[in-house]
């Protein structure tokens, strides 16, 4: 379980956290796929979204989550808020604070944005994306997938192929699938690659072939224009063609093996339209994982919460 205010990144986590998070999803994925999906376990609490960076996935499921436990749900949307008037994050957070919320999801462009907003507020933040930091909860939902697949994350081989440098999602998925047993093998253009990925455990390949061959599962990654001054690859043509997945490429993976991708995707460049569409892809399965896993990460929270009087802020010592 939990014992922490906050969920920050999967590299706070121990692997036995981790896996309770993946197995809560499991349960949660039932009152998902039942017909009334309702319990009033989050009743009288509150959730807001807080996104400095535009989210379809994330934003939604988050939302649902909370609604389907029985949360009362605020999104803000920042460009209407008052921070285009200059309001700090700090602010921004105390003042949500003050209208006695119990959760904060953030997305921001600036690695250790949730870490500095935790600080500094009584209720818990959870990180839905920052920088090119972390995506812990798309890293938990990608690894319900991969359990619900194969029983276990012990021992797998998992392909991640793509920007890896600006990918947050890679970077938790490296250290949660590490923490759980598997080994994770990378492949991107060099000018993708960050620094001393190896040093964290990831076996950094010198082709797709040699990433994808006998894989369990084959990830593809968004190239993060949003994050890049463009120059490191020559055109998404030559990206799609030297760097995607395709079905030759998905061919060498062991049979069956699963495709993932976070999304959004670009089709035709990250992966083929064939991969994306064929039946070893479980892209609309980790968006249903995706609001599994949220629900259970508010309920773990929320346990955390009602065990727990009181948390350090930056402010000192104040009741939850
Ligand atoms: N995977 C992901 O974070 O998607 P969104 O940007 O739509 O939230």
């Amino acid at each position: 379980m939990l014992s922490q205010k906050d969920l920050l990144g999967l590299k706070d986590l121990t692997a036995e956290q981790i896996l309770s998070l993946i197995d809560g999803a499991f349960e949660c994925k039932k009152l998902l796929l039942s017909d009334c999906k309702k319990s009033d376990e989050l009743k009288g609490k509150t959730l807001v979204t807080l996104f400095y960076e535009n989210s379809t996935r994330t934003r939604t499921s988050f939302e649902l989550a909370g609604k389907y436990l029985g949360a009362n749900e605020v999104n803000i949307s920042v460009a209407a808020s008052s921070v285009q008037k200059g309001e700090t994050l700090i602010d921004t957070g105390r003042t949500l604070d003050a209208m006695k919320i119990d959760f904060i999801v953030i997305r921001h462009s600036m690695a250790g944005a949730p870490a500095l907003l935790a600080k500094n507020v009584k209720a818990s933040v959870i990180n839905g994306g920052d920088g090119m930091h972390e995506h812990p909860t798309q890293a938990l939902l990608d690894m319900v997938t991969l359990k619900e697949k194969y029983g276990t994350l012990s021992g797998l081989k998992v392909a991640i192929l793509g920007d890896i440098k600006h990918s947050r999602v890679a970077m938790s998925n490296l250290i949660g699938l590490k923490k759980l047993g598997s080994e994770v093998y990378l492949y991107a253009p060099a000018t993708m690659l960050p620094k001393d990925i190896d040093k964290l455990g990831a076996h950094v390949c010198r082709s797709r072939e040699e990433a994808v061959e006998g894989a369990d599962a084959v990830m593809g990654l968004r190239i993060q224009l949003e994050r890049m001054n463009g120059g490191l690859f020559p055109s998404l043509g030559e990206y799609a063609r030297y760097y995607g997945v395709n079905d030759n490429i998905l061919a060498l993976a062991k049979k069956g093996a699963p495709v993932l991708h976070p999304g959004p995707v670009n089709r035709g460049v990250e992966l083929t339209p064939q991969v994306i569409d064929g039946a070893q892809s479980l892209i609309n399965e980790q968006v249903t994982n995706g609001v599994a896993v949220r629900m259970s990460i508010l309920k773990q929270l929320a346990a955390f919460r009602a065990a727990n009087g009181a948390v350090k802020t930056a402010n000192g010592e104040k009741n939850i």
